[in-house]
């Protein structure tokens, strides 16, 4: 089976490659820019834009499934052109933010609004589909707790009591690498959290044990961490869609119902996701 994974040089799809070539599948891997990329021997890099359909023409020729990167913009055309091309089968990279309710209000939900266009597109092409609706991955803890750990022994965050599920990204990409080269999967949206119940509090606490010094975990008002991330880069609007407006009647409120701990991983891969404590362990280079 040749597979063509966009985002290959991003964090799941980099899992996936080597997985994938594992498996034995022919990769063709898409970067806009291939020549800034690093691919593993026998992958065939190809440059194309999904942002700009027009510049994939050919890319998806002699390809049997794509691992889909989600741009909703241009979702109506990128399937398209797979389609055209002959491609069997679409595995795309959705989001748990995803609202299943129609009549639930998603106007402030930027994750539903960039993923479930692409997902209509997909169940519109009369490919075999399947959704990866990923929750929250571990990964997104390398970008706000490594300074303050190396520098301070400290990490900031809010709601220090409240539980989430977050998932490895290896976890995502087993499921990626199943639904792509296995049959029993197609017409599936699958929830893909981590296996366990954890705040993050409780992270700050596995850092330590994992480090072996003490990591203090300091709770931050919604304003402040709105503030710190906007410094950081991320818009406002999406701060407001992780991390509710901020207002005098919001500080100190439950941060909303309980993350949900989906057991689609242990169903596909017969055995239970990759915990926090895991995680770590293959990070740990990031936090000495
Ligand atoms: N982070 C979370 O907590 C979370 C939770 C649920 C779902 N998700 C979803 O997971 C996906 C992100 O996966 P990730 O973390 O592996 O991604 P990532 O590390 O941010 O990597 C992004 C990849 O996408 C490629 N890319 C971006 N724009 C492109 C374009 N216009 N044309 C072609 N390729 C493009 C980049 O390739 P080049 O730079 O080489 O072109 C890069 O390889 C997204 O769909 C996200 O919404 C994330």
């Amino acid at each position: 089976m040749r597979i063509l994974v966009t985002g290959a040089g991003g964090t799941v799809g980099s899992a996936v490659v080597p997985l994938l070539l594992e498996r034995e599948a022919a990769v063709r891997a898409l970067s806009r820019d291939p020549a800034r990329r690093t691919f593993p021997a026998g992958v065939e890099p190809v440059a194309g834009d999904l942002e700009r359909p027009w510049t994939l023409d050919g890319v998806f020729d002699g390809v049997d499934a794509v691992m889909l990167y989600p741009h909703p913009e241009t979702a109506e055309e990128v399937v398209a052109r797979t389609r055209d091309a002959g491609v069997r089968r679409i595995v795309l990279m959705s989001s748990s933010s995803v609202e299943t309710d129609p009549d639930a209000d998603t106007s402030g939900n930027f994750g539903h609004q960039h993923h479930r266009p692409v997902e209509e597109a997909v169940e519109r092409s009369g490919l075999e589909w399947t959704h990866l609706r990923g929750g929250e991955f571990m990964v997104n803890d390398l970008d706000s707790y490594p300074d303050s750990v190396r520098a301070e022994g400290v990490i900031r965050a809010p709601n220090g009591d409240h539980p989430g599920a977050p998932v490895h990204e290896a976890d995502v990409a087993d499921m990626a690498v199943a639904a792509l080269l296995e049959d029993g999967h197609q017409g599936r949206a699958y929830e893909i959290t981590g296996p366990e119940h954890i705040t993050p509090a409780q992270r700050a606490a596995v850092i330590s044990r994992a480090l072996g010094r003490e990591i203090a975990f300091v709770e931050l008002t919604l304003a402040e961490t709105r503030e710190l991330w906007i410094s950081q880069g991320v818009p406002p609007e999406v701060c407001d869609w992780l991390l509710w407006e901020p207002g005098p009647e919001d500080e100190g409120a439950p941060w909303g119902p309980d993350e949900f701990v989906s057991k689609d991983y242990e169903r596909v891969m017969g055995r239970p996701g990759r915990d926090y404590a895991r995680w770590v362990a293959d990070h740990i280079d990031a936090f000495r």
